[in-house]
């Protein structure tokens, strides 16, 4: 049989002590590149909270039938769409009960009901339960029903007996999730890719209280780090001041003025594949930093500022050069503008956007500009645009 690739699957949590380890298994799935749609029943909210799953899974959690933010009002057809499987861990045995006879009285037992998917489940429930005549006739009933059982271990129990009865752990899961379905992980188009990247403002010091900074939040940047770790990259991430938090996954390296982000680029720039110069770094600082707060005990004052040295331009006319991306934010002739910097720059790929639009927003429309022409991205998401920026790098390379 053909082996499949497994990119979406929908993880459905119910009650259970076990739903502890739903967590550690989300983690799993997403660092190897597969999309995590968390769905929890009621009892599920227990025992682990939506706010973790949501967390680790990048993604809403859904937990109610009627969900007025999903678009056609039908989330139990529209969550299981896009999924190549359906997989509950912890199965309570009442939820085993309840699709062995159809009931579809919550969001994730509908779901299950209106799939055109693969379902599997993993129970995990005390192991008198586990024996009782009941849930025998259930699992025998799930098995004809085409639904794949997996597990349960038998072991220590929460409730202190041992016996057959506790859920798989996570990565045993992981690898039988794999072969039940005769799948593969999503080749992932950055895997082994070294990538540094640059993010935010820079703050060039006036003096002691005051300082020259720009309008840049920094969430392209971080998107940025966030996609190419999802797509198999190893990430530095190193940024001017920002409210975000950056990926846990990425090298992180916290600077504040252009000269600091020089250094700290060129310390981590050895062995990177790409480079991508996000930053809004500061093109002059002030000449000198006074010491003392400058009193306002004149009419006008001058502050004489220098230039910064460009970091980009610097990376870009290495020996050994990664390959290069800059971004250029215009207020006008946006692509003649981004094409006399790509030139200038001697760099492969410049993003261009419209600075006033994309500063601090949460979407971006940007162009891309390369050798071979140039490229407009519908306007969306930072989060949507940095995987197509991303996905058009892995394609250069
Ligand atoms: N850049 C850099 N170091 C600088 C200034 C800019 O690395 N000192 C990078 C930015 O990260 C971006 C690209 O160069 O990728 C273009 O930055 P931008 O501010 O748009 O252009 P500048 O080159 O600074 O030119 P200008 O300010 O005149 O538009």
């Amino acid at each position: 049989m053909l082996m499949q690739k497994i990119k979406h699957l929908v993880l459905g949590i119910t009650g259970g002590i076990a739903a502890y380890k739903a967590a550690e298994l989300t983690r799993l799935l997403v660092r190897n590149g597969i999309t995590v749609q968390i769905v929890m029943t009621d009892a599920a909210c227990h025992f682990i909270t939506p706010a973790t799953m949501q967390a680790l899974s990048g993604r809403t959690v859904h937990t109610k039938m009627w969900d007025a933010s999903i678009p056609n009002g039908m989330p139990h057809i529209e969550l299981s769409r896009e999924a190549d499987a359906i997989l509950v861990a912890p199965a309570s045995a009442d939820f085993l009960a309840k699709l062995v006879h159809g009931n579809a009285d919550d969001l994730l037992s509908t779901l299950c009901l209106a799939r055109n998917c693969p379902l599997l489940v993993a129970p995990a429930m005390n192991k008198q339960m586990w024996e009782s005549p009941a849930t025998k006739r259930n699992v025998a009933q799930l098995l004809k029903d085409g639904v794949m059982i997996m597990g349960p271990d038998s072991g220590e129990q929460a409730c202190g007996e041992f016996g057959l009865g506790r859920m798989l752990e996570p990565e045993i899961l992981f690898n039988d999730l794999l072969s039940n379905l005769n799948a593969e992980l999503p080749t992932r188009p950055l895997a082994g890719k070294q990538i540094l990247i640059t993010a935010g403002p820079t703050i060039e010091k006036i003096d002691p209280v005051r300082a020259i900074t720009n309008l840049s939040s920094g969430k392209m940047g971080y998107s940025i780090a966030e996609a190419a770790i999802d797509m198999g990259a190893e990430v530095t991430l190193v940024s001017g001041p920002t409210f975000l938090t950056a990926p846990p996954s990425a090298k992180f390296v916290s600077v504040e003025t252009a000269s600091e982000m020089l250094n700290a680029v060129m310390e981590n720039i050895t062995n990177k594949d790409i480079f991508i110069s996000v930053a809004a770094v500061a093109d002059y600082r002030p000449a000198s930093q006074s010491v003392e707060k400058i009193k306002k005990n004149k009419s006008s004052l001058n502050i004489e500022l220098i230039p910064n040295v460009d970091i980009l331009g610097e990376v870009a006319a290495l020996s050994n050069a990664p390959f290069c991306v800059g971004f250029a934010a215009e207020s006008e002739n946006l692509l003649a503008y981004a094409e006399e910097k790509r030139q200038s720059k001697n760099i492969p790929l410049i993003v261009a956007n419209i600075a006033n639009e994309a500063l601090g927003a949460n979407e971006s429309t940007l162009t891309l500009l390369d050798d071979n022409g140039t490229y407009p991205l519908p306007k969306s998401s930072k989060s949507k645009s940095a995987r197509t920026l991303l996905t058009h790098i892995a394609n250069m390379l």
